[in-house]
């Protein structure tokens, strides 16, 4: 695959696909992680004088958190200390003749790209480049950058569209997390612990399967709505509140499937023994062994308790490799960050080799400035999909990119492409 390293860029017009998709509270953007990931690659392409276009989606249309890049434009403005101009458009003629207006070292900032009907579908790279998008924005550029790894799970135009017809380069943070990944699930250093929480119940299912059949972890420990799941499959019962709740989310028919992974792996899956309850916007923990679990029927789980957390400490303390993706409960929370904080905290200290990801719960991370994880992924859904041994079609755009534009450039195939799995 191509590096960024492998051209030069003045005068170049660059498009860039960043994935700054993020938490939004009362339409303000809440955290600016993304943004500074993506710095590294937006500061080499400047010092190198292109022209970057930068264009990212914002969740999704009808959602609460669905917005303009105006604010993105502003943010990413603040932390390049130049000007990042938003452009209130895509590819019509508004953002084409400011594209081609552009002057080495400036920046604009596309509008999302979601806006666009095309953007919402997962299409095949042939359908892709049949988008109005790919074709009236082709003709303008010279390089695409592809530094969006939390969307690269996704097959949209943005995404894939142009790995036939421009050189598609990675970015210095999608070759550093693919980099990281790779690394976490090829090894051989045991043990290596899994965590899974948060509420992408399928899409961890998948990685457990996956990483415990294929014998790349030795342990999984369990957390949120995932470890909710679990417990519910080792049989025991979360009350009318819980149960309910998991009911209406779509997650309650997961449960057979959480059983048919614990008949082959029991030992290896470890759920929460106690529980934190929302009792009258108190914590109050729930032991499942000797607690008061009448409190489940009228109270919602909002976190894992203290127990676990210490349990699964223990674990990772001994550990040589950690993935952990999602939070142990509702860390936004006042009160029920504890989980979260403590896991994430026994990660940073423990000696593995760690990576924490799961798009918006990475916050937390900086929130409660926890130091010492290795890797901070900015993927959720891109990282589980990675960690479930699917392809991921922007690594799969990358590697058609390369070998159709390697020619000429002379560049030898990068170590990187050797371990991307199937
Ligand atoms: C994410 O936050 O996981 C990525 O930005 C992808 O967003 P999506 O799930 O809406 O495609």
């Amino acid at each position: 695959m191509f590096r960024l390293t492998d051209f030069t860029y003045e005068g170049k017009t660059v498009f860039l696909r960043a994935d700054l998709n993020s938490p939004v509270e009362n339409g303000r953007i809440t955290s600016d992680a993304r943004f500074r990931a993506v710095l590294p690659t937006i500061r080499h392409l400047l010092e190198d004088g292109a022209k970057v276009v930068v264009a990212t989606h914002q969740s999704r249309p009808y959602k609460g958190d669905y917005i303009t890049t105006e604010e993105h434009a502003e943010i990413l403005s603040r932390l390049l200390n130049q000007e990042v101009e938003y452009v209130e458009d895509i590819f019509g003629k508004n953002a084409r003749e400011r594209i081609g207006a552009l002057k080495p070292g400036e920046v604009i900032m596309l509008e999302n790209l979601r806006f666009s009907a095309e953007e919402v579908f997962y299409k095949p790279i042939e359908e892709c480049e049949k988008t109005f998008f790919v074709r009236k924005l082709t003709p303008l550029i010279d390089y695409v950058v592809n530094d969006a790894f939390a969307a690269a799970h996704r097959s949209q135009p943005s995404l894939v569209g142009f790995a036939r017809l421009k050189p598609m380069i990675m970015g210095e943070l999608l070759e550093a997390e693919v980099d990281a990944l790779s690394r976490a699930y090829e090894s051989d250093d045991r043990p290596r612990v899994y965590i899974l929480g948060g509420a992408k119940v399928d899409d961890s299912l998948r990685v457990a399967e996956n990483v415990l059949r294929n014998g790349k972890a030795d342990l999984i420990l369990t957390g949120g709505l995932v470890g909710q799941i679990f417990t519910l499959a080792k049989g025991f019962d979360l009350g009318d509140a819980n149960v309910g709740f998991l009911h209406r989310k779509g997650l309650l028919e997961l449960v057979d499937w959480a059983e048919r992974i614990l008949d082959e792996f029991y030992p290896y899956v470890r759920t929460p023994v106690d529980f934190a309850v929302d009792y009258h916007e108190e914590r109050l923990e729930v032991d499942l062994l000797g607690g008061d679990k009448r409190l489940f029927d009228e109270y919602p789980i909002l976190d894992i308790g203290s127990r676990t957390v210490e349990k699964y400490r223990e674990i990772l303390d001994s550990a040589k490799i950690i993935v952990a993706n999602g939070p142990m409960g509702v860390f936004e929370r006042e009160g029920f960050a504890h989980g979260t904080v403590g896991v994430f905290r026994a990660i940073g200290e423990s000696p593995a080799f760690s990576i924490v990801g799961g798009g918006h719960s990475i916050a937390s991370v900086y929130r409660y400035n926890i130091t010492g994880i290795s890797h901070v992924s900015t993927g959720g859904g891109a990282m589980l999909s990675f960690f479930a041994g699917e392809e991921l079609p922007v690594l799969k755009a990358l590697e058609i990119s390369y070998e159709r534009f390697r020619e000429g450039t002379d560049k030898p195939k990068t170590e990187l492409s050797l371990l991307f799995h199937q």
